[in-house]
């Protein structure tokens, strides 16, 4: 290959670069999305646990609040006991929700309760419904919804309490609505939490901070149902290499001992 024509190749990938890169400051010109606070959570850490009392009020959040828009494909009512939650309080919570079954043996699809064994009840039939619903936006599936942002919890937090009144001049446009974390700012979601939303069944005062720290915990265990088996299990691993090195120097030591240097 001439060295002209590699030199061409180089000058467009250098031109390529140098337009993407244009391009991606004029789409974070456009969405001055702040900064998600830091904060701490129950789960983080290598000993971090899952917040129940928080993840259970959490999920009378999803249910009273979400739901209406969003599915939560991945988890099944059963593995609420994860949570804490009876066999008796699952069917309760379950039968709340219908779900479409069948056919029966006419050929028709009918109407029944939910059943432990369901996954949870998705609010629309298709994307295309959901879309219809929402001003033309999908609103995510929220079994994964923290693992598929970067700092997914801090950022979900400020999401849902980033609704503030826009900047002096900003036209908000129909159907949109202003957050201040939410990357361009125009979020189709509407504010989904006010105080006193929902009523805590166990009497916690409902405030906007409150229901968004408890569905945001409720949704890291759904995310990752496993994490506190994970990181059992992580930790006995480091407890055995520490014991392993240990008994290796010893025994390397024990072997040398005789021998001249
Ligand atoms: C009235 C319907 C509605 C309700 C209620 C609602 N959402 Fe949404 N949500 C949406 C729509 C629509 C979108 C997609 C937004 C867009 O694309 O502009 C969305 C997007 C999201 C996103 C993704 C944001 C991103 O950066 O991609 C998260 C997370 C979310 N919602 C969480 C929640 C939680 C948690 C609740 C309950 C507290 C909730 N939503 C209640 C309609 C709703």
């Amino acid at each position: 290959m001439g060295i002209f024509s590699k030199m061409r190749r180089t000058a467009a990938v250098v031109g390529i670069a140098g337009f993407a890169a244009v391009v991606s400051a004029a789409a974070f010109a456009a969405g001055d999305a702040k900064e998600p606070k830091n904060r701490d959570w129950h789960f983080e850490g290598i000993f971090g646990t899952v917040d129940r009392a928080s993840a259970q009020r959490g999920l009378q959040v999803y249910i009273e609040v979400c739901a209406g828009c969003h599915s939560l494909k991945q988890v099944a009512y059963r593995n609420l006991a994860d949570l804490g939650f009876t066999e008796a309080e699952i069917k309760v919570i379950a039968s709340g929700f219908d779900v479409t079954d069948g056919p029966n043996d006419d050929g028709e699809m009918f109407e029944r309760p939910a059943i432990p064994s369901d996954r949870f009840v998705s609010p629309f039939p298709n994307e295309e419904a959901a879309k219809a619903a929402n001003n033309g936006a999908n609103p995510p599936d929220l079994t994964l919804q923290v693992k598929a942002h970067p700092g997914g919890a801090d950022y979900i937090h400020a999401l849902l309490t980033g609704y503030v009144d826009p900047p002096a001049g900003t036209e908000v446009p129909e159907g949109s609505n202003y957050n201040a974390y939410y990357a361009g700012n125009f979020i189709a979601m509407p504010q989904p939490l006010y105080a006193d939303g929902v009523e805590y069944a166990d009497g916690t005062p409902a405030t906007i901070e409150q229901m968004a720290t408890d569905v945001v915990n409720f949704m890291q265990w759904a995310a990752e149902p496993e994490m506190e088996q994970r990181k059992k299990i992580g930790f006995k691993v480091v407890i055995f290499l520490i014991i392993l090195s240990a008994i290796l120097y010893a025994g390397k030591r024990k072997m040398w001992a005789n021998v001249d240097h």
